[in-house]
C-alpha cells in the first residue's frame, strides 16, 4: 500500500490540525491510518459494528458493494464458478495463484491423505443427543481437533500453518457429514478418495451400507459451485472472529471453531436455514404481502431473511449464480415447478419493486437461494450452515495465515466508550440500601 495524501483533524482547540496518513490499496476505498490517534489526542475512534473501519490489510478477497463485484485474488467469482472447481479455488485462496495441473494434482492428493479423522474423535459424537444441531456438533468437534494437533503446532512456522489448513479443509466434510448421519442414526461413512471433494461429501452424507451410492455428477457440480461461492468473503463477522482469536497465537483448530460459532448466527451464515424456514412459513404467494409489511415495520423484529447485506448495496453476485444453480438442479431433478423456488422468485420480484427495499438498497444475498438449492440436493435445512462452514474453512485458514504472517499484525485489542458509573466508594453491607 502507498501513502500519497494526509488527513488533517482538529483534535484540540487552538492547536494546528493533526495529520494522519491516507493509505491506498490496489482497489477500493483509501484508509486513514489512525494508529497514532490515541497517542496524539488521548481519544479513540467510535465505530460499533465496524461500519467504517478496516481491521487489516489483505490480498485475498475484494468486494465492491456498490457494483456487486466479488474477486478472489483478483479473479471475478463468476469466472471461477464457471471455469474452476473447489480444489482449484482452495489453492488460489491459500497460495494467491490458480494451480497448474501438477499443483492441483498434488494438492488433491494431500487433501485426500487427511480426509479421515482420528478414530478417537469419532467417539465424541456419542456424547451428543441424537437431535443435536449439526452446527453445535461441528463447533465442538472442530474445537476438539486442537487436542489432536497440539504439541507440534508452531503457528509462526509457515509449513505448520499449511499443514493445519490441509487438515481442516480435508476433515470438515467428514466432520459435518458425520453430524448429519448421527442425527439420522445412520452409520458413518468413511471418505472414498477416488471421488472428487464434492462427490466425497455427498457420499459421506447420503450413502448407506445397504445400497450402492453413485453421486449424480450434475448435483455434485452444483454442490462444488456452492462451496466455491461460500469460500471467502473479506472481513465478515466469522472471518474477523477467526482473525481476532488467531491474533493471540491460539490453535488454528480452536480459532476455526470460533469462526463456526459466529457463522451460525441467523444474521450471518445461519440465514440460509432461516430463509428456507421463512419461505416455508410464508407458504403461499398470497401471504407474501403480509410478510413484506412485517419486514418494513420497525416495531416488528421480523426481517426478510436472505435480503440485505452490510457491504452489497447491489445484487450479491453470488445470489445470481446461486439462482442459476437453482435452475440447473431443479431442471436436472424435474422440479421446475418447485413451490418454494417459485415462491422465492415471486418474493424477490415484489421486494425489489418495493420502495422500502429500493431506498435501503436491500437485495437478495447469497443465502436467499442457497437453501432452495441445498434442499433440492437432499440436504436438510439443519445442515445448510454446516455446508457453509465447510466451504468457508478455506477462507478462514487463508485469512488466518495471512494475518499471522503480517509483520504489522498485533494482538487484537479494541478499546471502548465507557458509559458506566464513575469511581465510587464501597459501603459496608450494613449501610447499603
Ligand atoms: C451473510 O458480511 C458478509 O460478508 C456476510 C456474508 C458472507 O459471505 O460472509 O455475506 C454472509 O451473512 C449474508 C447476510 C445473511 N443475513 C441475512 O440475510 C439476514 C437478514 N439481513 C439483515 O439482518 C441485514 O441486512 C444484515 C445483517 C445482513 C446487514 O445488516 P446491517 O448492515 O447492519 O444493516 P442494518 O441492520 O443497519 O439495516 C439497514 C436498514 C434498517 O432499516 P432502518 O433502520 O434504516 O429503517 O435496512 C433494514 C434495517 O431494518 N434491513 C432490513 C433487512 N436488512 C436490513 N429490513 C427488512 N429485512 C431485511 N432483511
Amino acid at each position: 500500500m502507498d501513502q500519497k495524501k494526509v488527513a488533517k483533524l482538529n483534535l484540540k482547540n487552538n492547536e494546528l490540525p493533526t495529520e494522519f496518513p491516507i493509505l491506498s490499496g490496489s482497489m477500493g476505498p483509501d484508509v486513514i491510518d489512525i494508529r497514532k490517534l490515541h497517542a496524539k489526542s488521548g481519544m479513540f475512534t467510535y465505530d460499533p459494528g465496524f461500519l467504517s473501519t478496516a481491521s487489516s490489510s489483505s490480498k485475498i478477497t475484494f468486494i465492491d458493494g456498490e457494483k456487486g463485484i466479488l474477486l478472489y485474488r483478483g479473479y471475478p467469482i463468476e469466472q471461477l464458478a464457471e471455469h474452476c472447481d473447489f480444489m482449484e479455488v482452495c489453492w488460489l485462496l491459500m497460495k494467491g495463484e490458480l494451480p497448474t495441473a501438477d499443483e492441483k494434482d498434488s494438492f488433491v492428493k494431500s487433501i485426500n491423505a487427511h480426509s479421515m479423522v482420528n478414530e478417537q474423535l469419532i467417539k465424541f459424537y456419542q456424547g451428543f443427543r441424537r437431535d443435536a444441531h449439526p452446527m453445535a456438533v461441528t463447533v465442538g468437534v472442530v474445537g476438539a481437533l486442537s487436542a489432536f494437533y497440539h504439541e507440534a503446532l508452531d503457528v509462526s512456522d509457515s509449513q505448520n500453518r499449511e499443514d493445519s489448513a490441509i487438515h481442516l479443509i480435508a476433515k470438515l466434510p467428514n466432520i459435518t457429514a458425520m453430524a448429519y448421519k448421527y442425527n439420522l442414526g445412520h452409520p458413518f461413512n468413511y471418505p472414498q478418495n477416488h471421488l472428487s471433494y464434492a462427490q466425497n461429501f455427498m457420499h459421506m452424507m447420503f450413502a448407506v451400507p445397504a445400497e450402492e451410492y453413485r453421486p449424480n455428477p450434475v448435483l455434485a457440480r452444483a454442490l462444488d459451485r456452492i462451496l466455491i461461492l461460500h469460500a471467502d468473503h473479506e472481513q465478515n463477522a466469522s472471518t474477523s472472529t477467526v482473525r481476532l482469536a488467531g491474533s493471540s497465537g491460539a490453535s488454528p483448530f480452536a480459532c476455526i471453531s470460533a469462526g463456526i460459532a459466529c457463522l451460525w448466527g441467523p444474521a450471518h451464515g445461519g440465514a440460509n436455514e432461516a430463509c428456507l424456514n421463512m419461505l416455508e412459513e410464508i407458504g403461499d404467494e398470497s401471504r407474501i404481502s403480509q410478510y413484506i409489511t412485517r419486514a418494513k415495520d420497525s416495531n416488528d423484529s421480523f426481517r426478510l431473511v436472505g435480503f440485505g447485506h452490510r457491504v452489497y448495496k447491489n445484487f450479491d453476485p453470488r445470489a445470481k449464480l446461486m439462482r442459476e444453480t437453482c435452475h440447473e438442479v431443479l431442471d436436472e431433478l424435474g422440479l421446475q415447478d418447485d413451490r418454494l423456488f417459485k415462491l422465492a422468485m415471486k418474493l424477490e420480484k415484489i421486494a425489489l419493486e418495493d420502495e422500502y427495499f429500493i431506498s435501503r438498497k436491500l437485495y437478495p444475498n447469497v443465502d436467499f437461494y442457497s437453501g432452495i438449492v441445498q434442499r433440492a440436493l437432499g440436504i436438510p435445512a439443519s445442515m445448510f450452515t454446516a455446508i457453509f462452514a465447510t466451504a468457508r474453512t478455506v477462507g478462514w485458514v487463508a485469512q488466518w495465515s495471512e494475518m499471522i504472517s503480517d509483520p504489522e499484525q498485533k494482538i487484537g485489542r479494541p478499546r471502548q466508550l465507557y458509559t458506566g458509573k464513575s469511581t465510587r466508594k464501597v459501603l459496608p453491607i450494613s449501610e447499603r440500601t
